[in-house]
């Protein structure tokens, strides 16, 4: 979980629980996840940035992705300086191909987390999306993690442990109209995730969804550019939450740790009885129970 901590207590803290036997481990929150390698598509920045640096900061193994080296350099220095402990890798390239995600499987052929959290969102009236958009946005947000889960699955059922955990959205369930090919590839990411679950019973091995809300990411950022020629974020997030989210009960932009927050959980052993879920953290927005 994101909260700071003092690093010689963390220390101190991560010994006693792996002992498993101080009387001061019941006072944290242990997720369990030093023993565990983690890959987390698209985390130079974001959602997918602040992820990683929830994993690293339970001490897991994390694997950073973004295009391009300038960017994963700069993503592990990140991480590296607010996690002193961390152990990060780095790979670059566009996941969004098959001959970039055989290179990461043949660098890295075994994680215990896949987290296939990259995404493109881009608004744009349905009369002009043309078939290279649709394709694109599959490309990159479902066959992505499809690719990834296929590759890496089989070994997460061979040791009997693992977790997978797609990064979909309120927006397949609430389909924007202002960018409807999104929203099509956040629903499949459903189909995806509910399907392999199924193929996982009774195995150690989990995969739930988890749909975010509108988030405050870098990404969003340019959405916002893009939608409001310009204005000042706050004036926007206002307006936003106004007339395009009214439903919110958030009221605001969720910040990337907050969605980090369920998802470290959900990558951890101690969700092991969360399996096939579509696990909202959306500040409300969708306007049902379940
Ligand atoms: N933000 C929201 O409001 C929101 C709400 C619901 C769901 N989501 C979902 O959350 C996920 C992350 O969104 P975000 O807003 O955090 O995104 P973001 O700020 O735009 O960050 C996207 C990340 O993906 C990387 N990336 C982009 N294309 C890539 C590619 N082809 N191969 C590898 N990496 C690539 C970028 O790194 P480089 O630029 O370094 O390549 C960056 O690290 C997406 O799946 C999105 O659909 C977001």
């Amino acid at each position: 979980m994101v909260i700071p901590v003092n690093n010689k207590k963390h220390k101190e803290r991560k010994r006693l629980n792996a002992k498993g036997h101080s009387q001061h481990a019941s006072k944290f929150m242990n997720l369990k996840l030093a023993d565990k390698t983690a890959l987390v598509s698209g985390s130079t920045k974001g959602i997918g940035f602040a992820i990683a640096t929830g994993l690293a900061r339970e001490g897991a193994r994390v694997i950073v992705n973004g295009r391009s080296e300038k960017a994963v350099a700069k993503t592990k220095e990140q991480i590296d300086r607010t996690v002193p402990d961390a152990r990060i890798e780095s790979f670059a390239g566009d996941l969004s191909t098959a001959a970039v995600a055989e290179a990461l499987v043949q660098r890295f052929p075994f994680v215990d987390i896949l987290v296939n959290n990259l995404g493109i969102f881009e608004p744009k009236p349905f009369e002009t999306i043309p078939d290279e958009d649709w394709r694109r946005f599959f490309e990159v947000n479902v066959l992505s993690g499809v690719r990834l889960s296929r590759a890496y699955l089989p070994g997460m059922k061979q040791r009997n442990w693992g977790r997978i955990v797609f990064i979909s959205s309120e927006s397949a369930i609430n389909i924007p109209s202002e960018m409807i090919h999104y929203g099509m590839t956040k629903t499949a990411q459903l189909a995806v995730s509910r399907g392999l679950a199924q193929l996982c019973a009774g195995t150690g091995v989990t995969v739930n969804a988890v749909l975010p809300g509108p988030t405050h990411s870098a990404g969003v950022e340019e959405f916002a550019g893009q939608l409001s020629g310009g204005k000042p974020f706050a004036e926007f997030e206002q307006e936003f939450f106004k007339t395009v989210r009214p439903s919110s009960l958030l009221k605001r932009f969720a910040m990337p740790e907050e969605v980090a927050n369920l998802v470290t959980y959900v990558c951890s052993p101690l969700s092991v009885a969360t399996n096939g879920a579509a696990l909202r953290v959306d500040g409300g927005v969708v306007q049902a129970c379940f």
